[in-house]
């Protein structure tokens, strides 16, 4: 199978690409990229005139609830929607049921998305069994099973001593620690940023602090053990400048940001919108400054989406009882897109971040049109406007604040290894 993508503006950042090319590809690899490719006749041609060509995009953070939480997503819906969104490779999150603490389970995730899926699936283990944060998981098992880090996301690892053990292990195995940082007893069951907002809608606060403290300590052991640390869903200004200065001591940490918490701030909360309910929370304007210049400076190393479905029942109630999370595999290209808008990125960074970058701080072996790699290719119009809404999003869930906003920017065609995974041209 022959197919030749033509006329592109063709950005691939980690090889320093951006031109109007064409990219033909061979048997699900990227065969050649250059000016005016011949094409037999037994071969598709997409036509990407107008259209700009990127690297598969790879979020390094999603919530596929596969096994368990079907009803939220699933392995196919999920992935459906991440190849709507552009991305052709996603790395789930443990947090399932039963907890992907196991080969078992890794191993079926990783079969279902082969068989069923429309975008590679990059399994994240759990550090602790079951995430209690009692028993270390079987790490060499779990990476010869496939994992490629391991993360009681959602959770903290409230022991210090076992999150130590931790990083010793996944160090020997060469794995990073994906944290999910905020210390429990500082968040103190906080559901919204704290301060005076919080105050004023009569909700309880979780302090930046919560966060900070607990980056603090994870930075500090991953220091002392050499391991490599990399700091989920980063919200607050104190955190940036944490991972800035241990960064130029040279502890091994990398860190991401969602687009909710570099575009909203904790004002999305006012009429106790469940949608905006998220952890960590949503902050304040300095905070997002803050996260906008961690992007710039090269501070913080991708951005991933943390998409997080939750069904209408477990959110559809008061505000301190409904679940966390937002998705955000569809709405995350135009919301990065803004950054470029705005002046604080280029369009090759914003591309980098949501591809080669991302996949590079977790060591995932994806994000470049590089000749010979797999044919995982987003096909993007800059140019096309449109809304989210429950009709047009793939996800199984619609829990997103960004319903009705005009976005700008959209994966109209999404390959994997050369084949269509979603076609809206
Ligand atoms: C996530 C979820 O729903 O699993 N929720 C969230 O608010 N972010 C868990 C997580 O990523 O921390
Ligand atoms: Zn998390």
């Amino acid at each position: 199978m022959k197919t030749t993508i033509k006329n592109g503006r063709v950005i691939d950042p980690a090889q320093n690409i951006d031109a109007v090319m064409d990219v033909r590809i061979v048997s699900g690899r990227i065969e050649q990229i250059g000016k005016n490719l011949e094409s037999g006749a037994d071969e598709q041609v997409i036509d990407a005139t107008g259209l700009v060509v990127t690297p598969g995009l790879v979020d390094i953070h999603v919530h596929l609830r596969d096994p368990g939480y079907e009803y939220k997503e699933d392995i196919v819906s999920g992935t459906r929607a991440a190849a709507a969104g552009g991305f052709t490779s996603v790395a789930c999150m443990p947090n399932t049921n039963p907890c992907n603490d196991n080969k078992a389970i890794t191993r079926y995730i990783i079969q279902k998305a082969q068989l069923e899926g429309f975008a590679n699936v990059f399994p994240i283990c759990s550090i602790t069994k079951g995430q209690k944060g009692d028993s270390l998981v079987e790490m060499g098992d779990l990476k010869l099973a496939g994992c490629v880090g391991f993360s009681d996301d959602g959770l903290n690892v409230e022991d210090g001593a076992m999150l130590r053990h931790a990083m010793e292990y996944a160090h020997g195995f060469a794995m990073p620690i994906i944290a999910h940082s905020e210390d429990e007893s500082i968040k103190n069951g906080g559901v919204m940023n704290e301060g005076a907002l919080s105050t004023e809608l009569g909700l309880s606060g979780n302090p930046w602090v919560s966060e900070a403290a607990s980056v603090a300590r994870d930075i500090m052991l991953a220091e002392l053990t050499g391991a490599h640390l990399h700091v989920c869903h980063i919200s607050s200004r104190r955190t940036v400048e944490l991972v800035r200065a241990a960064k130029q001591r040279g502890v091994h940490v990398t860190c991401e940001v969602t687009p909710h918490h570099f575009t909203l701030t904790e004002q999305a909360v006012r009429g106790y919108d469940v949608n905006a309910k998220v952890g960590p929370p949503l902050r304040t304007a300095e905070d997002v400054a803050a996260m906008k210049e961690g992007l710039r400076d090269g501070t913080i190393d991708a951005i991933a989406t943390d998409h997080a479905p939750h069904h209408i029942d477990d959110k559809n109630m008061e505000f301190s009882y409904a679940a966390y999370g937002m998705i955000g595999l569809e709405t995350a290209l135009p919301l990065a897109l803004r950054l470029v808008n705005e002046g604080i990125l280029s369009l090759q960074e914003v591309i980098a971040l949501l591809s080669y970058k991302a996949a590079k701080a977790l060591g995932i072996p994806r994000g470049t049109l590089a000749i010979g790699a797999a044919a995982d290719v987003a096909i993007l119009n800059l140019e096309h406007t449109w809304e989210a809404t429950r009709q047009n999003i793939k996800s199984r869930s619609f829990n997103t604040p960004f319903e009705n906003l005009s976005m700008k920017g959209k994966a109209v065609m999404t390959l994997r290894d050369g084949k269509v995974m979603h076609d809206e041209v």
